[in-house]
């Protein structure tokens, strides 16, 4: 039995399973409790492939959280933006809260034209620490809650933010186009994710219209002050399953070159466990699906840096970010749970 535990609402969701299944064989915390009301009463270990002694835990139903919470030292939410706004309130009384959704990382007044509801924790939307912890470090000990960020903006930030900083990109406006497997939309069923309708297939969605919009643009300008140029942000559905991948393209200062701008990536990130700097068309999904990395690359082409990321939406997206804030925040090494995973793709 290990001393620092935790426990997961919405293990039945794809990225709290990814979650459970890093946790459950996490060397220094320990899963305490997962809960899904669909598959309440079900043993944990069968759903995430491990063997019965290495997760003990039976799914609990949602309900059962706030009570258990009061014995953990950290709570991570994988469910919808609406409902974690609520339930982060309540379980931070008792307990850390890391969530993966939406519905802490921008200010109030975004949240009915890029989520749809009306902010209704502000105080603890202000207080929100928003965790990409290769930008931002460590979530400091006194915060409540942790925003785990988006998927497209964790790839994003990577790509752009130290360009930004370093004033190798020089624009008012940066472009960006991201593509994400299917797993990116959740466990869901709509006519609209159905094989027949994804397989083979290539679109565009959200044009305009994508929540990660506004917050790559606020955590750029949080990074480098100053800098707040206006964001295009068009996301694609490929049919994968995981990984995802965002090619960034900005202006470039005069004097850039290749070597500058992956420079400026390498030493950005010299430090950062997961973020790996290589070639631009080294950078590819399929290198990091089941893998907790980030790959990185710029090039400079006709005055432009063209910047690309990929990460697997439900590791460096979702799960294993969540984890690495974890890590940082409950005084463990950031790497552990994560330096010895088994590859999940081939
Ligand atoms: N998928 C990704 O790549 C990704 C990446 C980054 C962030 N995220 C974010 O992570 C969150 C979870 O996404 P997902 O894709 O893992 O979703 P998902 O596969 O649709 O799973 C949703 C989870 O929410 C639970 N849930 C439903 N109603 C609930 C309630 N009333 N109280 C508590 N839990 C409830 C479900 O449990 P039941 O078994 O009871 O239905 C399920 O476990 C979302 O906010 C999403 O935006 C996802």
């Amino acid at each position: 039995v290990k001393d620092v535990k935790v426990g997961i609402v919405g293990a039945s969701g794809y990225s709290g399973a990814v979650c459970a299944a890093i946790l459950s064989r996490h060397r220094e915390l320990e899963l305490a409790f997962a809960t899904s009301d669909k598959a309440a009463g079900e043993p944990l270990a069968p759903r995430l492939g491990l063997p019965d002694d290495v997760c003990k835990l039976q799914l609990l139903p949602h309900e059962a959280a706030e009570a258990l919470a009061k014995d953990v030292d950290a709570v991570v939410l994988a469910t919808s933006a609406e409902l974690s706004m609520g339930l982060a309130l309540k379980l931070a009384e008792h307990t850390r809260v890391v969530d993966l959704s939406g519905a802490f990382r921008l200010d109030a007044a975004s949240y009915p034209k890029w989520y749809g509801f009306e902010h209704r924790a502000v105080p603890a939307l202000d207080e929100a620490f928003y965790g990409l912890p290769d930008l931002f470090g460590a979530p400091p000990k006194e915060a409540r809650i942790v925003a785990n960020p988006g998927c497209y903006a964790t790839a994003a930030l990577l790509a752009i933010a130290p360009l930004f900083r370093d004033e190798l990109a020089f624009s008012d406006r940066v472009i960006i186009d991201g593509k994400s497997g299917v797993t990116g939309a959740g466990r869901k069923s709509d006519e609209a994710y159905s094989f027949v309708e994804l397989a083979e297939d290539v679109r565009a969605y959200r044009v305009g219209a994508h929540q990660h919009t506004p917050e790559i643009a606020r955590y750029l300008h949080r990074y480098v002050h100053g800098v707040r140029p206006r964001v295009t942000f068009t996301p694609h559905l490929l049919p994968l399953r995981r990984g995802l991948v965002v090619t960034a393209y900005m202006t470039a200062r005069d004097d850039a070159t290749t070597e500058k701008v992956q420079a400026s990536l390498a030493a950005s990130y010299e430090g950062a466990p997961f973020v790996r700097v290589v070639p631009v068309d080294r950078v590819r999904a399929h290198d990091v699906a089941g893998t907790p990395f980030a790959l990185v690359g710029a090039t400079v082409t006709e005055g432009t840096i063209v910047s690309i990321c990929a990460i697997d939406n439900l590791m460096k997206g979702a799960a294993s970010q969540a984890v690495q804030n974890l890590n940082l925040w409950l005084g463990c090494d950031e790497r552990a749970g994560l330096d010895s995973l088994p590859r999940f793709a081939p």
